[in-house]
């Protein structure tokens, strides 16, 4: 395990700014698109960010599961250094170093064979809802062309991935959205079978839904998609954009399932906090894509593919996923713990880092405020849960903060 601060330093003064100015700023020149919490960060290091004011937080969302070594790793920040000072952009018309060695990388612990790159997880998903029906055309004739997905899954803020989403929050004002999603409700297995018809092309699914509150797949399920998708030739797509890369204490979530899916998707942890996110697929599916029938610009830079490979193969050498693994088990039980005790939780579940709690109040918000209070940053979905994504670093000491200032804060709103 690297070395780990269990109590942040003192913070460097020099970072300090005025967090008025900064908010008055953003309220003037940024489209309003976010609702932010009225906190500036300047700085981090492993578990730990700072404010403006110098304030310390104990990071239990990782921004959003993206920061899965921690905030600024060493071998991160050395390798983007190191890249940025040699080349960190040339386009897709010419090969780099770092591209394809992420991808043999990538490709050796996955059970896929290629990979396309993108920016982020929107994008990785746009490649294979393309992918997919680009393959299924050549391999089924045209009519093929309607993706399966799930009710609450979240797959990104592009046109077509808010049509995947089907969450009518994300896709109200954007009409026409893209044709050819279906929604079925999550682990029904009658609805699984009655949705593939003729017309199906891909079931499209989050191994764990992680944006509308932390919701597992069931084997069964799962199992039933697989051989839906053998008997009918269809292909299985894996959303592991925010399950990928040891979040859930595997390396990507389909190894609890024990099933292999045609093509996954993955970003956020990947770059190591560089964007970043990457389509990968089986032999069969990837080579659907001729050349000219997909590219980005900006996909896969020396510099982004430099930071992943650092962030990959130090998940890798330090078993970040099997720490992953034991924390969360850890990190789980003292949540039961909580509400053995008294608190006021109703449900606690997950895999690995990757955990949700539901209030037996509907208090989220003022919980999730309260805990930025008291220097703990966590996310809350809806009035009633609460969704925890530590780095993949975190150790019981920090876990054993987090959960101390949960019990104080569920305490003070119950
Ligand atoms: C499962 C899943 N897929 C896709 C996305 C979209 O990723 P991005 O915001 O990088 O486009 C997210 C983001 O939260 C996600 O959780």
């Amino acid at each position: 395990m690297p070395d780990v601060k269990m109590f942040p330093p003192p913070p460097p003064s020099s970072i300090r700014a005025d967090r008025e100015a900064v908010i008055a700023q953003d309220r003037q020149h940024v489209m309003q698109t976010y609702g932010r919490l009225p906190v500036v960060f300047v700085r981090g290091d492993g578990v730990w960010v700072w404010d403006s004011e110098g304030k310390p937080y104990l990071d239990f969302l990782a921004g959003i599961a993206v920061n899965g070594l921690g905030h600024c790793h060493p071998k991160v920040v050395a390798a983007i250094c190191e890249q940025a000072g040699t080349l960190i952009h040339t386009s897709n018309l010419y090969l780099t170093l770092p591209q394809p060695r992420l991808a043999e990388l990538l490709t050796r612990y996955s059970v896929c064979d290629r990979v396309f790159f993108a920016n982020s997880g929107a994008e990785a998903n746009e490649c294979a809802i393309k992918l997919a029906r680009k393959w299924a055309k050549l391999r089924h004739g045209p009519k093929r062309t309607e993706i399966i997905a799930l009710e609450h899954a979240f797959h990104g803020r592009t046109l077509a991935t808010i049509t995947a989403t089907g969450q009518p929050k994300y896709q109200k004002g954007f009409e026409p959205l893209v044709p050819g999603f279906v929604h079925i409700p999550i682990n029904d297995t009658a609805a699984l079978k009655e949705a593939v018809t003729a017309k199906t092309c891909a079931l499209m699914f989050e191994p764990i839904q992680g944006e509308s509150g932390i919701h597992l797949l069931t084997g069964d399920f799962l199992a039933l998609a697989r051989s839906l998708c053998d008997k009918h030739g269809l292909a299985l797509i894996f959303d592991e954009v925010q399950t990928g890369m040891g979040r859930t204490g595997k390396l990507f979530a389909y190894e609890h399932y024990g099933i292999e899916p045609e093509i996954v998707t993955l970003a956020k942890s990947l770059g190591g906090g560089v964007p970043i996110g990457a389509c990968l697929a089986k032999e069969e599916v990837a080579t659907a894509f001729q050349p000219g029938d997909h590219a980005s610009t900006f996909g896969g830079t020396p510099l982004a593919c430099a930071a992943a490979y650092a962030a990959l193969s130090t998940i890798l050498e330090d078993n970040l996923v099997g720490n992953a693994a034991r924390q969360g088990e850890y990190f789980q039980q003292a949540l039961c713990g909580l509400k053995a005790e008294g608190a006021p939780i109703a449900e606690v579940r997950g895999k690995g880092l990757m955990i949700g709690i539901d209030l037996a109040v509907p208090k989220a918000r003022e919980a999730l405020a309260a805990c930025m209070e008291k220097g703990l940053i966590l996310n809350a979905i809806g009035d009633r849960t609460l969704r925890f994504l530590p780095p993949l670093i975190v150790q019981q000491e920090h876990i054993d903060q987090a959960v101390s200032i949960l019990g104080a804060v569920l305490d003070q709103v119950a």
